[in-house]
C-alpha cells in the first residue's frame, strides 16, 4: 500500500497571492497532478493542515473543487491556518471526521491504524492538546493496541531549531501530548506538517517527521534568533509505503527536474 502526505497548501480564494507572492491555487493544482500521475497509484492521500490561508468558506469551495481532482479518497485534519469550525462544514460529507468538539480521525488501512489529530484551538498559531483531546487519543489508542498505527498532527510536539517556528509548536507537548504514548509501542511513526520544511527527528522510540508544503517554504534558519522569513525551496508531498510490517517514507519533490535518466547509457554498467 502507498499513500501520500500533502501538507500547507494554503490556499487563497480570488486569485489572492499569499504573502504577496505565492500563487498556492497554481501551487495546489501542481501537487493534485503530482499525486494522479504518481505510479504506482497511490491509495489515498492526507492532508495534514493549514488546506487555506485565511480560513473562509469561500476558500474552503474552491479547495473543494480543486482536491476533488484528486484520483484516489483524501482525509483531512485542520491546521493552525484553518476554521475549525468553516471547515467542518466545508467537509460536512467526510463520515470518518469527528462531528463535535476537535476536528480529527481514526481510520484503519490494510492493518494499519491511521489517526488524525486537531492540535489546533481557535484562534492561535501554537498547537495544544487539551484534556479532551487526551482522551480520546487514549480511548483509540487503547482501543487499537494490537494495530500498528500512523500518527498525523499539524503542530510537530518537537521543538525544529528554527526559532520563530518553535514559538508556535505544540505548547507544553512533553506535559500533554507525550505521556499519552507512554507504553504505546503500536505507534510506529507520527507525521506533520506546519514548518513547511522536510525534517526528521526520534523522539519518545518514535520516528517522526515534518513534511514540506507543497507552496511556500520556511527558511531552513537555525540561529538562535532567527528572522520570520519564507523562501521558494522545491515544494513537496511524502510517499508513504506500507508492506504489513514496515512504514517506509519518501520525499517526492512537486515540479520539473527533467526524466529520469538511465543508468546503463554509455559504455559502462553500474550497479546501484
Ligand atoms: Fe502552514
Ligand atoms: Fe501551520
Amino acid at each position: 500500500m502507498n499513500f501520500a502526505q500533502l501538507t500547507d497548501t494554503h490556499l487563497m480564494a480570488d486569485g489572492q497571492l499569499a504573502y504577496s507572492c505565492v500563487d498556492t491555487a497554481t501551487h495546489l493544482c501542481a501537487a493534485i497532478d503530482h499525486l494522479n500521475a504518481f505510479r504506482p497509484r497511490l491509495d489515498f492521500v492526507i492532508i495534514s493542515g493549514d488546506l487555506v490561508d485565511l480560513g473562509d468558506a469561500e476558500e474552503y469551495k474552491l479547495f473543494r473543487q480543486k482536491i476533488e481532482q484528486l484520483e484516489m479518497p483524501y482525509y483531512v485534519i485542520p491546521g493552525n491556518h484553518d476554521h475549525r469550525d468553516v471547515m467542518r462544514q466545508a467537509f460536512a460529507d467526510h463520515e470518518y471526521l469527528t462531528k463535535d468538539g476537535a476536528l480529527q480521525f481514526s481510520i484503519e488501512k490494510e492493518g494499519l491504524r491511521i489517526i488524525g489529530l486537531d492540535t489546533t484551538i481557535p484562534g492561535e498559531h501554537d498547537g495544544h492538546f487539551d484534556a479532551n483531546k487526551q482522551a480520546w487519543l487514549r480511548e483509540e489508542l487503547s482501543a487499537h493496541k494490537e494495530q500498528p498505527t500512523l500518527v498525523f498532527m499539524h503542530h510537530p510536539p518537537f521543538q525544529t531549531g528554527i526559532a520563530h517556528m518553535d514559538e508556535i509548536m505544540l505548547t507544553r507537548a512533553n506535559e500533554d501530548f507525550w505521556p499519552v504514548l507512554q507504553g504505546q509501542s503500536q505507534v510506529r511513526h507520527i507525521a506533520c506538517g506546519h514548518v513547511h520544511r522536510a525534517i526528521e527527528t526520534f523522539k519518545g522510540g518514535i520516528p517522526i517527521n515534518v513534511c514540506p508544503s507543497s507552496a511556500h517554504q520556511v527558511t531552513l534558519d537555525l540561529k538562535t534568533v532567527g528572522e520570520a522569513t519564507f523562501i521558494m525551496d522545491p515544494p513537496a508531498v511524502r510517499i508513504f509505503v506500507w508492506d504489513g510490517v514496515h512504514l517506509i517514507n519518501h520525499l517526492s519533490f512537486i515540479g520539473d527536474y527533467g526524466k529520469p535518466r538511465s543508468f546503463t547509457d554509455g559504455a559502462e554498467l553500474f550497479a546501484l
